[in-house]
């Protein structure tokens, strides 16, 4: 650690990240970047930092979603607004069960790298170079789009600050007011969920009249009127990342400007490769996904890498093994943190080990595993007596048909009417909303047997 730098990570082993072609137009993208503002402060970094730590010790719950892959074609003010406001309303409803402050991360401003199981990718008896997300190469199945492109960097930087602009301008200038939580069901097409939301919707309106009566209010008490949300991505793009590096002069620590939270997928957390060296020098909480193959001897190193302070709310263990198979690998992860005496937030990933191929073709995830999951996922803290602190989902507030089942069934031959994603399929609207209430009644269901 202490010879780490921002470019440290140039030394190490790399993988799921494009080799350029054109050495000087990369290099003069990444002087650009690096001239250019931060995306985020470090006060902000710091201060997620202290609301995981609190969700690690269950005085909070970490709520963390949004895009599998933010795309240039399909960024526009509706659909960033859309996913917030879902994401306010799962909040309300998650604060309603879990008797606690949700801390909202969106998958958004920034998510636009993505690692993939294939270098390649045939059709037609055509190989061309995978979509790595649109910050590197394009998606249509061309052999020019499918160059990376360095000044593709630059797009997916002013994107990302446009993006952030809208979601500050969200939370704090009145659309995020308590008082409106009736207001953001508009525009949502009528269900289930949206009449149970509304319910409990009235019931939250109630007391806040009730304390408006007492002269508390939205006027008075900055909480009632503002929400605090910030944005995470997947860290792979090093040279991305590292341009937007900097040191923070308050702190004298690094930080980096991408973004509030990072973390380090699934294949890229080799204990000795440049992803894991990358993160393991930059102040922002870092979230690391568990998978299968995760070996209770390498979270032991990575934690020991990532976190060698044991601070709290620096790193969370994002657990995403799929329907069925929480229980082959939590406790044994579980017991390596125990044993380290480990500070760490646990957080269920309920999508990314429950992705099939339908029978249309499309690649989906059923709605049934993915509350699965997040329920083996809840049962096994509950017998360990350890704290499930969150959950992380890949979702959209626009009423898209891209995972199966749900109140409003989406079913297999539906998937081609609205399947909009770039990359992994995504909860839509009503699926999120349902999802966030069954969450809510095993948090409370949990909160209860604690109790006694
Ligand atoms: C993702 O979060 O989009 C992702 C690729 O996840 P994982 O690294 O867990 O497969
Ligand atoms: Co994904």
């Amino acid at each position: 650690m202490s010879d780490w730098t921002k470019s440290s990570w140039r030394n190490k082993p790399r993988i799921q990240m494009p080799d350029y072609t054109d050495a000087a137009a990369l290099s003069a993208v990444e002087a650009q970047l690096s001239q250019y503002p931060l995306l985020v402060f470090a006060g902000e970094a710091r201060r997620l930092k202290t609301q995981l730590a609190a969700a690690s010790r269950g005085e909070a719950f970490l709520l963390q979603g949004g895009d599998c892959a933010e795309a240039f074609d399909q960024f526009n003010s509706d659909s960033i607004r859309d996913t917030f406001k879902v994401m306010l309303q799962m909040a309300m409803v998650l604060t309603y069960g879990a008797k606690v402050p949700v801390v909202k991360v969106g998958r958004m401003a920034g998510q636009f790298a993505k690692p993939r199981s294939a270098n390649t990718e045939t059709i037609g008896g055509v190989e061309l170079p995978s979509y790595r997300g649109d910050i590197i190469n394009g998606l249509d199945f061309t052999p020019e789009a499918r160059i990376a492109d360095p000044q593709r960097m630059l797009q997916a930087y002013t994107q990302s600050a446009a993006t952030l602009n809208l979601l500050r301008a969200f939370s704090t200038g009145g659309f995020a007011d308590m008082k409106r939580v009736h207001a953001w069901t508009l525009g949502f097409t009528d269900s289930q969920e949206i009449q149970k939301y509304r319910e409990l919707a009235s019931r939250i309106q109630d007391s806040i009249d009730f304390m408006g009566a007492a002269g508390i209010n939205s006027d008075t008490t900055h909480e009632f009127s503002s929400v605090e949300y910030y944005t995470s991505h997947e860290s792979l793009l090093l040279e991305y990342e590292e341009a937007l590096t900097r040191v923070d002069s308050t702190s004298g620590k690094w930080l980096a400007g991408s973004s509030h939270m990072i973390w380090i997928g699934d294949r890229t957390r080799q204990p000795d490769g440049a992803h894991v060296e990358f993160a393991s020098g930059v102040q922002n909480p870092i979230g690391l996904k568990c998978g299968p193959t995760t070996t209770a001897e390498d979270l032991k190193i990575l934690m020991a890498k990532l976190n060698p302070e044991n601070e709290e709310g620096r790193l969370t263990l994002i657990a995403r093994f799929g329907a069925g198979s929480v229980g082959d690998h939590l406790p044994r992860l579980i017991k390596a943190v125990q044993e380290e005496g480990a500070n760490v937030l646990w957080t269920c990933d309920a999508m990314h080990g429950n992705t099939i191929k339908s029978e249309s073709g499309y690649k989906t995830r059923p709605f049934e595993s993915v509350l699965r999951e997040v329920r083996e996922f809840f049962g096994i803290h509950q017998a360990e007596g350890t704290i499930p602190g969150g959950v992380h989902f890949e979702m959209t507030g626009q009423d898209v048909t891209e995972c199966t089942g749900g109140v409003h069934a989406v079913c297999d031959e539906n998937l081609s009417d609205r399947y909009h994603t770039a990359c992994d399929p995504r909860l839509n609207a009503s699926q999120s909303l349902e999802l966030a209430f069954l969450v809510a009644e095993e948090l409370s269901a949990l909160r209860e047997s604690r109790e006694v």
